[in-house]
């Protein structure tokens, strides 16, 4: 938040700055008036009750008009940041990523590449993209602080929301809608990249996982489709179609797993793959008991998904 990085990012922060420069100004008056009241009137000077005022009309004007203008000037900042960074999208423009928040991981579809993924989001930099929000059971919050403002994913509802980021970088984000146990662990990753890198990368996730290579990695993807891995987990190009959990196609060229529980390395993989609810309580996927030799295989077939 402190460190915008997108004009509507600079909005927010504009407005936080300015709302809490005017909280400081009051809370510095009313500081100074209580201090130099209990200084003035402390009662070794003064015995007694101070003089009392009663329906001094200018007074009470006063204290009922500072705050109603201090308000009205707020609600049109506010007014004015919401619409600067909010516009309406037309009805005809499709969005360029959809978002569907569940317990507790992100779905993420470009619908106009025909690419699915979760939690990691690329996008190119230096131009507004348009995302929808939706909700796939109870209420999250899609909010990336360096990017834009916080908007709810709920269910029956379709959001919109504007992000752009002006530098190439990995911006974090998190859930931000108190949504069950995992809710801390319902992290974004928003990888911005230039339009060139960007194109690429969609590319590469449009193209069906890549066919198992090599005796493990071929053995890996046997077990992917005879466990019940396939009930929950799609890898397009193979016949695995689950909706239930994130889309695997191309697990490998993630950076972490779990939606940002841990780093995206075999050991990480394995032991998720072991007990979740061990890394992460709570999750819907159950702990597969596997030999060491199936569990190895698995997780090099997996990974080979680039
Ligand atoms: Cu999802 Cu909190």
């Amino acid at each position: 938040m402190f460190s915008p990085n997108s004009s509507q990012a600079h909005s927010v922060n504009n407005l936080l700055l300015l709302t809490t420069a005017i909280g400081a100004v009051i809370l510095l008056i009313v500081s100074a008036v209580v201090f130099y009241s209990a200084f003035r009137y402390r009662s070794d000077l003064r015995p007694g009750e101070p003089r009392q005022i009663f329906g001094n009309r200018n007074l009470e004007l006063l204290w009922t008009g500072i705050p109603v203008i201090l308000l009205i000037v707020l609600f049109g900042f506010t007014i004015n940041t919401m619409v600067r960074i909010d516009p309406a999208p037309s009805p005809q423009q499709q969005p360029d990523v959809i978002i569907t928040g569940y317990q507790w991981w992100w779905h993420v579809e470009y619908p106009q590449a025909g690419v699915v993924t979760a939690n990691e989001i690329h996008i190119p930099v230096g131009r507004q993209v348009l995302f929808e929000l939706r909700g796939g059971d109870v209420i999250h919050s899609f909010w990336v602080p360096q990017l834009g403002p916080k908007r709810d994913t709920i269910p029956g509802r379709v959001n919109h929301l504007w992000l752009e980021a002006n530098t190439p970088d990995v911006y974090l984000g998190a859930c931000a809608e108190y949504c069950g146990t995992q809710h801390a662990w319902m992290r974004i990753r928003i990888i911005a990249q230039p339009q060139a890198e960007y194109e690429q990368w969609l590319q590469q996730q449009r193209a069906a996982a890549a066919a198992p290579t090599g005796g493990e990695i071929a053995r890996g993807a046997q077990i992917f489709q005879q466990q019940t891995c396939v009930n929950c987990h799609a890898i397009q190009g193979t016949g695995a179609n689950g909706q239930a959990g994130p889309n695997l196609t191309h697990l490998g060229s993630r950076q972490t797993i779990g939606a940002g529980v841990v780093e995206n390395t075999p050991a990480n993989l394995a032991s998720w793959i072991k007990d979740p609810r061990q890394i992460k309580p709570g999750v819907n996927m159950p702990g597969y008991q596997l030999s060491d030799a199936d569990l190895q295989a698995l997780v090099a077939y997996l990974e080979s998904l680039k």
